[in-house]
């Protein structure tokens, strides 16, 4: 017992760092599902399975800054009236659309997939490298309502990061920022 006491003494706080550290890898890495599905309810109920799905139009369409910028972008009204200035009139969601949209009040759609300030993410780059959308947020040309099907948390990013990583860092080069590097996606 006495040894083990003068153990625990001597190095008791190597222990505390080391399993606090420990807890904090299984924390970032993967206990964290508060995103994977989740969704949110909205204003009126756009369905992607209706748009995306039976009607195929493409996500491009409305989502258009996804392939150049980080913001992938949400439609504003003036891109449903392309079609809803005709189409569905009898619906009293679409008569909702047009009120606010001859009003000039856009409508607040919900955000479903948020990642906290201090992460940053770039749709361009992503797509750019030939990702498809539902590699990231799933069949959504299937869903009513947008859900979360990923568990959207460091360990998601970082783990198809090191599975894309390119050659490590040339000898001596300083200049290739790694992308599993935190300052990749940490401010
Ligand atoms: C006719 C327009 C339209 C088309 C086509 C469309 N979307 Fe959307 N999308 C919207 C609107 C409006 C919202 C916001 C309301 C919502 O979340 O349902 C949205 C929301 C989303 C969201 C959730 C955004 C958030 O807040 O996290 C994702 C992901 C998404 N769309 C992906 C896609 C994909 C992938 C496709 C193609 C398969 C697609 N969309 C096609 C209009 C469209
Ligand atoms: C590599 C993963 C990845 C791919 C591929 C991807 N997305 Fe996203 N998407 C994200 C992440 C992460 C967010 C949340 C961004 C944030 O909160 O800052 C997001 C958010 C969104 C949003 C919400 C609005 C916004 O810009 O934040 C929409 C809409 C969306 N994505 C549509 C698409 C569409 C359409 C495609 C395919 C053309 C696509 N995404 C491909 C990861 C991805
Ligand atoms: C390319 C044409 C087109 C665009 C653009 C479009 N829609 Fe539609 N939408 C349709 C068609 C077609 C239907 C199916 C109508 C039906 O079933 O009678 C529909 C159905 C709907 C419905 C269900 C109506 C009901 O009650 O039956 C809603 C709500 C809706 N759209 C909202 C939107 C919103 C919001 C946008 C913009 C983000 C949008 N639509 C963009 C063509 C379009
Ligand atoms: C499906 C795989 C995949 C997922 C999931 C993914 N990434 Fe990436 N990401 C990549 C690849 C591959 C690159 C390198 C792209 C290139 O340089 O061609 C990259 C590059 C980046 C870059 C560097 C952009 C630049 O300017 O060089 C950032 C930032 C980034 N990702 C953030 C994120 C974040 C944050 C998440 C999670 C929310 C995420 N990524 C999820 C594959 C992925
Ligand atoms: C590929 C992108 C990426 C890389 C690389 C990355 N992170 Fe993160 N990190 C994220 C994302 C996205 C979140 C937000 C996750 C969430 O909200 O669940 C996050 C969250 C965090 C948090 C906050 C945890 C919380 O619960 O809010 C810390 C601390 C952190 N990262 C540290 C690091 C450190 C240290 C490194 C380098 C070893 C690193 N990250 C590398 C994407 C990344």
């Amino acid at each position: 017992m006495a040894p083990l006491l003068r153990i625990a003494k001597k190095h008791g706080i190597k222990f505390v760092l080391l399993f606090a550290l420990i807890g904090a890898f299984v924390y970032l890495y993967g206990v964290n599902p508060k995103y994977q599905g989740y969704a949110a309810d909205q204003p009126i109920p756009f369905s992607h399975k209706i748009h995306a799905g039976e009607l195929n139009i493409d996500c491009q369409f409305c989502h258009t800054s996804v392939d150049k910028s980080a913001m992938a972008s949400v439609p504003d009204t003036a891109t449903c009236m392309k079609c809803h200035a005709y189409v569905a009139s009898d619906s009293p969601d679409i008569q909702y659309l047009r009120k606010t949209y001859e009003k000039g009040i856009p409508m607040r759609w919900n955000k479903v997939h948020d990642l906290p300030d201090h992460a940053r993410f770039s749709h361009k780059v992503h797509i750019a490298r030939g990702f498809d959308c539902t590699q990231c947020h799933g069949n959504v040309a299937e869903m009513d309502k947008v859900e979360v099907t990923t568990e959207f948390n460091m360990g998601w990013c970082v783990n198809c990061h090191r599975e894309n990583n390119p050659d490590p860092k040339p000898p001596g080069g300083n200049h290739a920022v790694g992308i599993t590097d935190c300052s990749t996606c940490h401010y």
